[in-house]
């Protein structure tokens, strides 16, 4: 096929019921009584999403290969070339996530594959599909796109799930070999672009009216977990001063973080997750954990306000006799993407009249992955309603996914055949 774009482009369109009820198809994949989506990092339900993808793959003609870890690659035949140009994203979800976040990356860049199948290539075309992108499960966000890009920590397959179950033995569990890591890793040098499809899970798209973000930087997470020592005490019998109580220490903490942050404007600090093992309605809280998640596109200010927080919040916790101590358990650095290809996007966006923002995003991607390690990488956003995510109330409209989905087209056209890109 020669690239006629207004064929193309309505070869797509017609895609368009195809998107849809794929979607629907992932949404009842750990479908939650509870409401939403729950398919967590290296568990059942992740992996018939998975073998729900391959399927899909291998019916539009692309050769399905498995990493030793799980992360899923489909290959469009026939490319002579060594250099890929790889598009995807992720299929897990938060508790009670909603349907679309990773889940449009993998299904629009499937449909894409399908239809350069007919398209003479001169780079090797890869949709992939990580596992473990969320951090829900093990508190570790990008599991599957860092051991891919050789980044990922032996020593975090230790780290364990709410039940006790380590990272490794998940992985084990779902029949991969967390041993062979570095079998894992991808040829990066060969990898002339990545690109990153995902909803915007923010609010900045709608509030410009516009359908769809070129992403300029990502921001990323550094992450604590904070203990707070007070004394276990009978709830009736301590009087009000006498008390040392690890929660209100820790409740102080939330909202000095809130504070802080808010001051900023550049950085966002949160506590997704809080508790008082052992406690009980009618005891004094002698013990608190918490997990601090702090992000901002700018390693400095994030540093400073990381600082800032724990220098304020013990001198706090000293004043209710509670001793705070805390760990980093994981550190990822905000990535500035290509500016080569956001070039790219943007010209993939005008020739496809999308019209579009360029923004940066706040939240975490496979996309940092690959740009940490110098892989040439950008990223297309499609609006989020209301800007809701990790939400069962997560919602982007079909028209803006498919507006998103006809400039990936387009630059993914452009990055696998032009000559002067390199
Ligand atoms: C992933 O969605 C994250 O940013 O935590
Ligand atoms: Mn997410
Ligand atoms: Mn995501």
């Amino acid at each position: 096929m020669n690239f006629n774009l207004e064929e193309v482009l309505a070869t797509l369109t017609k895609a368009k019921s195809n998107v849809k009820r794929r979607l629907e198809d992932l949404a009842r994949i750990g479908r939650d009584p509870k409401g939403g989506v729950t398919r967590l990092a290296y568990s059942q339900e992740e992996n018939f999403a998975f073998d729900y993808i391959k399927r899909v793959g291998i019916s539009y003609g692309l050769i399905a290969k498995e990493d030793p870890v799980g992360n899923l690659y489909l290959e469009l035949p026939g490319s002579p070339s060594e250099d890929l140009v790889i598009i995807g994203s992720h299929l897990d979800t938060v508790p009670q996530g909603g349907m679309f976040d990773g889940t449009v990356g993998v299904i629009c860049s499937l449909e894409i594959a399908k239809i350069l199948s007919q398209a003479k290539l001169k780079r090797k075309l890869v949709i992939a599909a990580f596992r473990g992108e969320e951090s829900s499960r093990f508190k570790i966000s990008l599991i599957g796109s860092s051991i891919a890009t050789g980044q990922l920590n032996p020593n975090m397959l230790e780290a364990k799930d709410s039940k006790g179950v380590k990272l490794k033995d998940a992985i084990r569990s779902c029949g991969f070999d967390p041993d062979r890591l570095r079998e894992a890793v991808l040829p990066l040098k060969k990898i002339r672009a990545y690109l990153e499809y995902h909803i915007e899970q923010g609010p900045v798209l709608e509030a410009y009216g516009c359908p769809v973000g070129v992403v300029t930087a990502i921001a990323a997470p550094v992450r604590y977990k904070v203990s707070f020592s007070g004394e276990w005490a009978h709830s009736g019998a301590t009087p009000m001063n006498l008390r040392k109580d690890a929660l209100v220490a820790a409740a102080d903490f939330v909202l000095t973080v809130r504070a802080i942050c808010a001051r900023r404007g550049d950085v966002v600090g949160t506590v997704g997750d809080l508790q008082i093992p052992g406690g009980s309605i009618n005891k004094v809280p002698g013990e608190v954990v918490l997990y601090l998640d702090v992000r901002g596109v700018d390693l400095s200010e994030r540093e400073r306000t990381v600082q800032e927080i724990f220098e304020l919040t013990r001198k706090k916790a000293e004043s209710y006799s509670v001793s705070m101590n805390f760990m980093k358990i994981e550190e990822k650095f905000p990535q500035k993407l290509s500016n080569q290809i956001i070039k790219f996007l943007e010209r993939a966006c005008d020739l496809t009249n999308v019209e579009y923002l360029l923004m940066p995003s706040g939240a975490s991607h496979d996309a940092l992955s690959f740009s940490k390690v110098g892989v040439p990488t950008g990223m297309l956003f499609c609006q989020s309603k209301g800007g809701i995510s990790h939400s069962p109330r997560e919602f982007s409209q079909l028209d803006h996914i498919l507006a998103g989905a006809r400039a990936l087209l387009v630059a993914t056209y452009m990055l696998t055949t032009a000559s002067h890109y390199s």
